[in-house]
């Protein structure tokens, strides 16, 4: 029965990694800002030269820049916030498809901003992609979540992040000065969003539209079964389709839910609770702190070829991300996220005594390369991978886009903030700054230790009925019945009553 329900097809691979590029994408356009900085500001000095003759005000420039930076955070927001309705009005993977478009409206924008002497087009640009990567941060966890056997849904859920980490580096590599980050070629390391987008839409007709979307949503149920048996490799997905039924049973009493009823309804309080409160863990650590502004915080360090240590932290982001995927299905996700948060909390703290000593020993600044490393590796244990799958996991078919949505959309404005009040609370703490994120990282502990169920190897229905019908179990997996055992048991469904 395992065996069966664990086997792993080319043609699942070959439809994950599809989807996996929006993540990719995501990642990317998260890095890609950084390097370039002067190049841009440059940019914007010379397009005000040419308009009004004279050089832009330093402060003006600072609020170009830092507009260009935030307003995809609020693209993020939106799109996100947007992906529920997207998803069952289109369907998964024809939302994929038509999202791209605003990659490349988005790339265009960017790429041509230069030849067009607007740096207007640069912030249109990243208010589009943003747009993009909130819709994407959506569909792609929730895509992969629905075409993943049930014993490997964590490991596959870790795809969507290693696809992020993987965009963060190739985007912290090609903006190095001697390959696209250079004053000619900027334009084209920003547009370079687009060539992903359209290798996407070559390849999403070849992949199927997730079952669990078929068949609960559209009650295609021999559709559904043929993207099973092609994604399973196997004639017998009767395990699959029955788990599937029994959800859709659920659903038929649930109805659609909609975003004020998910808020509304008692039965999604503790599954909400717990996907807004890890969604806040993942950003409120701090981690952006450091991708936006990692270069910063190595020089005040000391610390002599900072953009090096930058990419550094980018490998060591990759490395760890790969080592979760291959943990997440043995140890748990609620082990892992504890571990990853306390490890985090341990390292702010080293890296706050490495940067307050910094200026008496000089071999401190090695410490904050090591804290630093550290931190990034802790991240991605837990808090990087697991908020992004676990909340497709917390629901049920019924409440998934909508729980999906309010969970992005929340994870996108605590980045905003992060993003936007990071350099002031530095300017103001001085090197005591990250003991703010130590402070949240302990709170978040705490609040998984007590609130969040495992969710390894149990069916949707088996973890949706947990919250349903009981308080849900601070228990790990041991006390749990095994991948697929809950959904044999029908207990009595609480019908949300709307
Ligand atoms: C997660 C976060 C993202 C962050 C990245 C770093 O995907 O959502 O904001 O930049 O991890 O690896």
């Amino acid at each position: 029965m395992e065996g069966q329900q664990k086997q792993v097809t080319g043609y699942l691979l070959f439809s994950l990694g599809t989807a996996v590029i929006g993540s990719l994408q995501f990642g990317y356009n998260t890095g890609v800002i950084n390097a370039p900085e002067e190049k841009l500001r440059s940019f914007f000095n010379s397009t005000w030269v040419e308009r009004y003759g004279r050089p832009i005000d330093a402060g003006v420039c600072t609020i170009v820049w830092s507009v260009a930076v935030a307003i995809f955070s609020v693209g993020g927001m939106v799109g996100s916030f947007s992906v529920g309705v997207m998803a069952d009005a289109f369907g998964r993977r024809r939302s994929m498809f038509l999202v791209n478009c605003l990659a490349v409206i988005g790339g265009l924008l960017m790429g041509f901003s230069t030849i067009c002497s607007s740096y207007e087009m640069v912030i249109a640009g990243r208010l589009v992609i943003g747009l993009f990567c909130g819709l994407f941060t959506g569909l792609t966890p929730m895509y992969v979540g629905e075409v993943s056997p049930t014993p490997l849904r964590g490991a596959f859920g870790t795809l969507h992040q290693l696809g992020v980490v993987v965009g963060i580096l190739i985007a912290q590599v090609f903006g190095l000065e001697s390959l696209l980050g250079s004053a000619k070629l900027w334009p084209l390391l920003l547009a370079l969003t687009v060539a992903p987008a359209v290798l996407q839409c070559i390849l999403l007709p070849f992949c199927p539209e997730s079952p669990r979307f078929l068949l609960i949503n559209l009650k295609k149920e021999e559709e559904a079964r043929k993207a099973l048996v092609r994604l399973r490799g196997s004639e017998d997905v009767s395990k699959d389709l029955q788990e599937m039924k029994e959800e859709s049973a659920k659903m038929a009493m649930e109805k659609k839910v909609t975003i004020p009823e998910l808020f509304r309804s008692p039965l999604y309080r503790q599954p909400l609770l717990i996907a807004v409160m890890l969604q806040l863990s993942q950003q409120l650590s701090g981690i952006n702190a450091v991708f936006y502004y990692s270069t910063g915080i190595f020089n005040s360090a000391g610390v002599e070829q900072p953009i090096y240590a930058t990419i550094g932290a980018g490998v060591v982001n990759t490395i760890f991300t790969v080592v979760s995927l291959f943990l997440v299905e043995k140890a748990g996700r609620r082990t892992l996220h504890l571990l990853g948060l306390g490890g985090m909390a341990v390292s702010a703290l080293l890296l706050t005594v490495a940067l307050l000593m910094q200026k008496v020993v000089a071999a401190m600044s090695y410490v904050a390369i090591v804290a630093v490393m550290l931190f990034v590796a802790m991240f991605e244990m837990g808090p990087g991978p697991i908020p992004w799958f676990i909340v497709a996991e917390l629901f049920s078919q019924g409440p998934r886009p909508a729980a999906m949505a309010v969970a992005g959309c929340c994870n996108w404005t605590a980045n905003f903030l992060v993003g936007m009040s990071f350099p002031k609370l530095e300017e103001l703490c001085g090197p005591w700054v990250f003991l703010i994120f130590t402070a949240f990282l302990i709170l978040f502990f705490i609040f998984t230790f007590i609130k969040v169920p495992e969710t390894k190897g149990r069916t949707f229905d088996d973890i949706a009925r947990s919250f349903g019908s009981a308080p849900p179990p601070a228990s790990t997996s041991a006390d749990e019945p095994p991948a697929g055992a809950g959904a044999a048991v029908m207990l009595p469904a609480s019908p949300v009553k709307e």
